[in-house]
C-alpha cells in the first residue's frame, strides 16, 4: 500500500501517517522529519534545508527529490509505505511518479487531510515535536505524559523554528501556492481522498481507515 499525505501545513499529515504506519505495519516517510534530522546532525544537507524552512520556504526540489526516490528503494518499503510532506509541488509529483513507473508501480492513495487556514495557527504554537522520533504532540489536545519528553522514545520535544505565527504564515501562503494544485494532479489520477481533519483525531484516523480498508 504506497501512500501520499497531502494537507496544508498542521493539518496533521504527521499525527495521521504515525498512526497508518503502525497500523499497516510500513514505514512512515517524512521529509521534513528527515531535514530536522539533518539540521540537528549539522549535515550539509541539513544546513541547506534550513536556510529554507527557516523562511516557511520549500527546500528546491533537486535536494528532495533523489533523497525520497532512494528512500522508498529501501528493502523495508517493498510492501509499501506511507509519505508525509513528499510530494508537494508537480514537478515532485511528477519525479515520484516516474520513478515508479520504471519499475511498473504506482501511489494507491493520495490522502488530503482538509483543514481551513483559520485553524492552523492555533494547532502550531501548541505543537511540540520529538527530536529523535518525529513524534508530535500539542500542549493542550495530546500533552505527553512528562512535559517537555517523548512518551514514546524519551527525546527532547522542541517548539520547531518554523511554527512562530509570521512563519506559520509564510508557509500557508507556500502551501496554497505550491503544493494545493497536488489535488487536482491526484484527483485526474483518480486516487483522491479527502478526509475532515478539523474533528477528533481519532475520528479523522477512522476515517481514513475507512478509506484503505
Ligand atoms: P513538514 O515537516 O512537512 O511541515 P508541514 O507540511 O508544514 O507540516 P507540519 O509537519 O507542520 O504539519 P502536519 O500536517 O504534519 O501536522 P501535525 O500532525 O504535526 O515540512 C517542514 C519544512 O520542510 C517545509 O516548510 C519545507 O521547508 C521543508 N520540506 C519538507 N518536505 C519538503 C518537500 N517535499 N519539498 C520541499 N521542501 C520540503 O499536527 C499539527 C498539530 O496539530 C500537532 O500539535 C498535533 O498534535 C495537532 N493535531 C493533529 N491533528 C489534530 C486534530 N484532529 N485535532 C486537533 N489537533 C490536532
Ligand atoms: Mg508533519
Amino acid at each position: 500500500m504506497k501512500i501520499i499525505m497531502l494537507g496544508a501545513p498542521g493539518a496533521g499529515k504527521g499525527t495521521q501517517a504515525k498512526l497508518i504506519a503502525e497500523k499497516y505495519n510500513i514505514p512512515h516517510i517524512s521529509t521534513g522529519d528527515i531535514f530536522r534530522a539533518n539540521i540537528k546532525n549539522g549535515t550539509e544537507l541539513g544546513k541547506k534545508a534550513k536556510t529554507y524552512m527557516d523562511k516557511g520556504e520549500l527546500v528546491p526540489d533537486e535536494l528532495v527529490v533523489d533523497l525520497v526516490v532512494d528512500r522508498v528503494a529501501k528493502d523495508d518499503a517493498k510492501n509499501g509505505y506511507v509519505l508525509d510532506g513528499f510530494p508537494r509541488t508537480i514537478p515532485q509529483a511528477e519525479a515520484l511518479d516516474a520513478a515508479l513507473a520504471k519499475i511498473n508501480d504506482k501511489v494507491d492513495y493520495a490522502i488530503d487531510v482538509d483543514v481551513p487556514d483559520e485553524n492552523i495557527i492555533n494547532r502550531m504554537s501548541g505543537r511540540r515535536a520529538c527530536v529523535a522520533c518525529g513524534g508530535t504532540y500539542h500542549i493542550v489536545n495530546v500533552p505527553p505524559k512528562k512535559e517537555g519528553i517523548c512518551d514514546a522514545c524519551g527525546g527532547e520535544l522542541i517548539l520547531r523554528d518554523d511554527d512562530k505565527p509570521e512563519t506559520v504564515k509564510k508557509r500557508l501562503d507556500v502551501y496554497h501556492e505550491q503544493t494545493q494544485p497536488l489535488i487536482d494532479y491526484y484527483t485526474e489520477k483518480g486516487i483522491l481522498k479527502t478526509v475532515d481533519g478539523t474533528v477528533d483525531m481519532n475520528d479523522v484516523f477512522a476515517a481514513i481507515v475507512g478509506i484503505l480498508g
